[in-house]
């Protein structure tokens, strides 16, 4: 499967807004000037870390050593380029693997098409606007780990490995992920419902979700913050903070004013040109690093979710925190993606290897 990558990119001294094509399955965009990219080499170092939930059983780093030697270098030679040609490749790939990992587990349930048989997990509203970057770099690591060893990787660990890898591209931090989980067999649109939230929700509403899977409250705020560290939000997503905000302000009055102004002027056409977007980190947008959590007390920041995280109590100290230890950040986050990435995992006989990742095996 290809995709053809339309895009049209204006950068503007504090806001990058990207147009991308009308198809977001098909689409990709790209902010102008990534960061220079890191390659992991060799083994990496992993971050210190606090208690973690045990390994579920049969799942190995090293999983793929003897049927797959090649897993780790058919990864970084597909993966690298593609990130490095399509910036936005990373966030789309994070994106998607949260998604996925939120409903049924982490398990490549989000991949699977529309079937005859009802609506997958895509076709949820919720979904509707998950990044074709991601689904490209799924089908490009999945044909070449099959021409490579033939029916032995999953694509929930293709997923999952992507995700550790391109976030390290873009100047994250490297975590251990644990190979082995199998792909599951129940894809459906019901089931997106209440474990995934959009931005307009109140804390609570937000907080849900994660509560039921045992993450806390720091959890959700260190995903999100290194989610909306690069990545970007289409003008729908917070529109309703730049143009009729309340019946006395057109404006938020938290969000920074020339920032705002700028948002509103890029965005003005956003009913006409619904693919207008702009990036969730306006300061460095293509860099995993902690500027969200210092845009949001600046007011540079664009879904009201990312906003709640300063006005709500339990979630204000964490954010002021990460502004001021990005070392703290990042060995958080790399904590809370190594508790994410077992998230409701299969082994043996609940999954299976898909042959294609778009489809349950028949
Ligand atoms: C907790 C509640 C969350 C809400 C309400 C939320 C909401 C959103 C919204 C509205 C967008 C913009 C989508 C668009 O307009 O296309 C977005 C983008 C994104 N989110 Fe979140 N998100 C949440 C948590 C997370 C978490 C935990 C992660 C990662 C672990 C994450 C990763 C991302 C990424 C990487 C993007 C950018 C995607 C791209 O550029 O293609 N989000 N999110």
């Amino acid at each position: 499967m290809a995709f053809p990558f339309v895009f049209l990119v204006i950068v503007s001294c504090f806001t990058s807004v990207i147009h991308v094509s009308a198809d977001h399955h098909a689409s990709a965009a790209q902010p102008q000037k990534p960061q220079p990219a890191k390659q992991p080499q060799g083994p990496q170092p992993v971050l210190p870390r606090g208690p973690q939930p045990a390994a579920p059983p049969g799942l190995r780093e090293d999983y793929y050593a003897k049927t797959c030697p090649s897993f780790d270098k058919i990864l970084l030679e597909t993966i690298t380029p593609k990130q490095s040609s399509n910036p936005t490749t990373a966030a789309a790939v994070l994106r998607v693997f949260f998604h996925d990992c939120f409903v049924e587990g982490c398990d490549g349930s989000v991949l699977i098409n529309p079937a005859p048989s009802g609506p997958s997990e895509r076709d949820n509203p919720l979904n509707l606007d998950l990044p074709g970057d991601a689904f490209d770099v799924i089908v490009r690591v999945k044909t070449a780990m099959e021409l490579s060893c033939p029916g032995v990787v999953s694509c929930s660990d293709i997923l999952a490995a992507s995700a550790r890898h391109l976030i390290k591209q873009v100047g994250g931090p490297f975590y251990k992920v644990l190979l082995g989980k199998k792909d599951g067999k129940v894809s459906k649109a019901a089931n997106v419902d209440h474990n995934l939230v959009d931005e307009k929700q109140n804390f609570d509403t937000m907080y849900a979700p994660f509560e039921k899977k045992g993450f806390t409250v720091r959890d959700m705020v260190v995903l999100l913050g290194g989610g909306h560290t690069i990545g970007f939000a289409h003008c729908s997503r917070f529109a309703s903070r730049i143009f009729k905000f309340s019946p006395t302000q057109d404006i938020d009055p938290s969000l920074n004013p020339s920032f705002a102004k700028r948002l509103k002027t890029l965005c003005a056409d956003y009913v006409a040109k619904p693919d207008l977007a702009a990036f969730l980190d306006p300061l460095s947008p293509g860099k995993f690093d902690n500027n969200f959590f210092s845009n949001i007390m600046r007011g540079l920041d664009l879904l009201p979710s990312d906003h709640m995280l300063l006005t709500d109590p339990r979630s204000k100290p964490i954010v002021e925190e990460y502004a001021k230890d990005s070392n703290k950040f990042f060995a958080d986050f790399a904590q809370a993606m190594e508790k994410l990435n077992v998230l409701g995992v299969k082994t043996g006989a609940e999954g299976e290897i898909r042959t294609n990742c778009f489809a349950f095996n028949t």
